[in-house]
């Protein structure tokens, strides 16, 4: 594991690096900015050319570094981060069950709001109603950790500003056009690109914590995970936001999906909610269609006319008007 607190000599080193672009930093200039011996210089090099830096190391010149690893390492993510509260402390894996577990470990322990767990690669990735999610390397897997001070009723309102996030960091990083669908996947060309699994513990009609659980098919085969998929109940389709060969970096993703996130957050804390509730409708797919929903209860079939200002569904059906907080769609 990596944390965005502990690592930072590493953080610094890469800082250097990258601010000399295009020409070598000696040993010495690195030794004497980290207050390090040059030997102890050549072990966290070593390390970063381990992680999958590109670093040219030449000597009486020093180092350069030539190209980043596309990972989501907690010190990149954390260099140029434009939030307060989500990513103040990130911890970072390569592999881990679930991140989502991980930060469930974290609720009890102290100034961990606004935490964030991130894996390369889930072993069990949790989805939603018990579903697994298959998480292999290129996908983005985070879980954020929040300690709000609101009341339960609120809760229902994060899948909506968590997809509405996704939609609208996808849209500006990558020029993609993604699509809503309620409650909270995010899909393109009608095939699922992001998931959002919300677990929070209530006490007393208060939010103890909330865990967003964010998962996002950035770089992956969708072919082959489609097939670990094909029969479980409610799959339509998956596709990967960025191709195999194309170009891409999704720490500008993340950071840019985190700050949305932070900022709908804020809506939610200064109570508004109709702005939200408007740009997740001109967003979504689900909107205007004749809709089957399968709920705890069992199917539930009517027109989708809105959400309301809690992220219910509203669906009408023979001139009555039902309201909706959980379930799984078909269009
Ligand atoms: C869904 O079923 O659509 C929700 C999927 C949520 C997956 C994410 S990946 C990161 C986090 N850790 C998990 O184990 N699940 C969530």
């Amino acid at each position: 594991m990596y944390t965005s607190f502990d690592e930072t000599r590493l953080e610094k080193i890469v800082r250097l690096l990258k601010s000399h672009k295009f020409e070598f930093l000696s040993g010495e200039q690195l030794s004497r900015s980290l207050n390090l011996s040059r030997a102890a210089v050549w072990k966290y090099i070593k390390k970063l050319q381990s992680l999958g830096y590109k670093i040219q190391t030449r000597q009486n010149l020093g180092y350069k570094l030539l190209a980043k690893p596309e990972l989501l390492l907690p010190w990149e993510v954390a260099d140029g981060l434009q939030t307060e509260i989500f990513g103040r402390k990130i911890y970072y894996f390569d592999t881990i069950d679930s991140t989502q577990s991980f930060a469930l470990r974290l609720a009890s322990k102290p100034y961990e709001n606004g935490s964030i767990v991130i894996a390369e690669r889930q072993t069990r990735g949790k989805g939603r109603l018990n579903r697994r999610w298959i998480s292999p390397k290129g996908g983005i897997w985070l879980s954020i950790l929040l300690k709000p001070d609101f009341e339960v009723s609120y809760v229902s309102l994060f899948p909506i500003i968590t997809s509405l996030a996704l939609a609208k960091a996808i849209e500006k990083v990558l020029k993609l056009k993604p699509r809503l669908k309620w409650p909270n996947d995010v899909t393109l060309n009608n095939k699922k690109v992001a998931g959002i699994l919300i677990e929070a513990s209530i006490e007393t009609n208060k939010i103890d914590y909330l865990i967003i659980g964010v998962g996002m098919n950035f770089r992956i085969q969708p072919k082959m995970v489609s097939r670990l998929l094909k029969n479980s109940e409610n799959f339509y389709g998956i596709t990967t936001l960025v191709g195999k060969n194309k170009e891409s970096d999704p720490v500008e993703l993340l950071q840019k999906f985190l700050y949305e996130l932070e900022q709908l957050y804020r809506k939610i804390l200064s109570g508004n909610l109709k702005e939200i509730r408007n740009e997740w409708i001109k967003k979504s797919s689900t909107i205007g269609k004749n809709v089957t929903i399968s709920t705890p209860t069992g199917l539930v079939k009517g027109k989708a006319v809105s959400i309301d200002e809690n992220g219910a569904l509203l669906l009408s059906r023979k001139g009555k008007i039902r309201c909706l907080l959980v379930g799984d769609v078909s269009h």
